[in-house]
């Protein structure tokens, strides 16, 4: 068995099939962000116990090339490494599942919360949830299908109704879901809007397998509350975790008690380390799309970020941008 490389105190994390993870702060899955060199980002600042890709088509993703996608690209020091899969029709998930054995996944997670009118339209994400027969038959279909890990992420729902969520979260574990991420909001709540950690405690109530909270949590204080709360097992960092990287090893730290070094974090280093990442590990036109997504994020860490997010967003090629937040650093320090 392969454990993380940090000491935790006993407790502080879990397993599930053969993977340990510990501490139980899991990466987000988000789109165009927890690529190869993001997740390489974390894993040298530490403290994430399971990092994911983004979501990924079940119906590309075998034809996906894995030496140059950007969705596939990894590094060995990318573990453990969930890979979050899109799925809509039952028939993909053969070919989807063993592509994820063939690239040496490390759990696979099953997005059921996406409520994006494009996912929704295909009947993939959310949409799975309001088909109880046809989620059954799918979830059950995967755990067939693998001796991995299973995940599932969810949102609450269309409207706040317990019967109902207890019902789609039970048969989830019914069929053999091994641990369940909450994002503690309806479909249709934006990201802005207050996360319902307590609604995360009535899921943590009904289930056995692990519960993991995500939504809203930005700080250690946050994940503080938020584990206070809901009493989940762990916490998935999304957004906390583009602005600030280093949020998984404070948190690490402070809720896990994680024996992790100082930290001396210099932010410029680590936003042209990101940049140095992107050329590396992507194609010349993979990687401007990229550093905006991220700078996005990143740049609220500024009073002025906005200058920076701009200056990047309004470049035509990745050295501009570098030279762009170059002078906006200067300005800075
Ligand atoms: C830019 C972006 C892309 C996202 N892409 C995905 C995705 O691919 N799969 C998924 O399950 N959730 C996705 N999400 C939702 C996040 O995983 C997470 O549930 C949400 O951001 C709330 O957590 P946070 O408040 O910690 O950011 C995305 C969110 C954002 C902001």
């Amino acid at each position: 068995m392969k454990t993380a490389a940090w000491p935790v105190k006993s407790g502080s994390g879990f397993r599930i099939r053969k993977l340990t993870i510990s501490p139980p702060l899991l990466l987000a899955p988000m789109a165009g962000l927890t690529h190869s060199a993001f997740r390489t980002i974390l894993m040298r600042l530490g403290g994430v116990g399971l990092l994911s890709t983004e979501m990924l088509s079940a119906r590309t993703l075998p034809s996906e090339n894995s030496s140059i996608s950007p969705f596939l690209l990894r590094t060995r020091e990318e573990y453990p490494l969930s890979y979050q899969l899109l799925i809509a029709d039952k028939n993909q998930l053969a070919p989807a599942i063993d592509r994820l054995h063939q690239l040496g996944a490390d759990a696979i997670d099953l997005n059921l919360g996406c409520p994006a009118p494009r996912v929704r339209k295909f009947g993939g994400g959310s949409k799975l949830a309001d088909d109880p027969h046809r989620l059954q038959q799918l979830v059950a279909e995967a755990r067939r299908l693998t001796a991995l890990p299973l995940t599932a992420k969810i949102r609450l729902g269309e409207t706040l109704n317990e019967e109902r969520l207890y019902n789609f979260c039970r048969l989830l574990e019914g069929e053999g879901i091994d641990l369940l991420t909450v994002h503690a909001r309806l479909r249709k709540e934006p990201f802005c809007r207050k996360p319902r950690w307590q609604w995360v405690g009535k899921v943590k109530k009904w289930l056995t397998i692990p519960v993991i909270a995500n939504g809203g949590v930005f700080s250690v204080d946050d994940g503080r509350r938020c584990l206070e709360i809901s009493g989940a097992d762990g916490l998935m960092l999304g957004r906390g975790a583009i602005i600030c990287p280093w949020l998984f090893h404070e948190a690490a730290k402070a809720l896990y008690d994680c024996d992790l070094p100082e930290l001396d974090i210099d932010r410029p280093s680590l936003y042209f380390s990101f940049i140095d990442l992107l050329e590396e590990r992507f194609r010349p036109e993979r990687r401007l799309g990229r550093l905006k997504e991220f700078t996005h994020y990143f740049s609220r860490n500024y009073p002025f970020g906005l200058h920076l997010a701009m200056a990047v967003q309004n470049s035509k090629s990745i050295t501009e941008a570098r030279e762009r937040a170059l002078t906006f650093f200067a300005g800075k320090s």
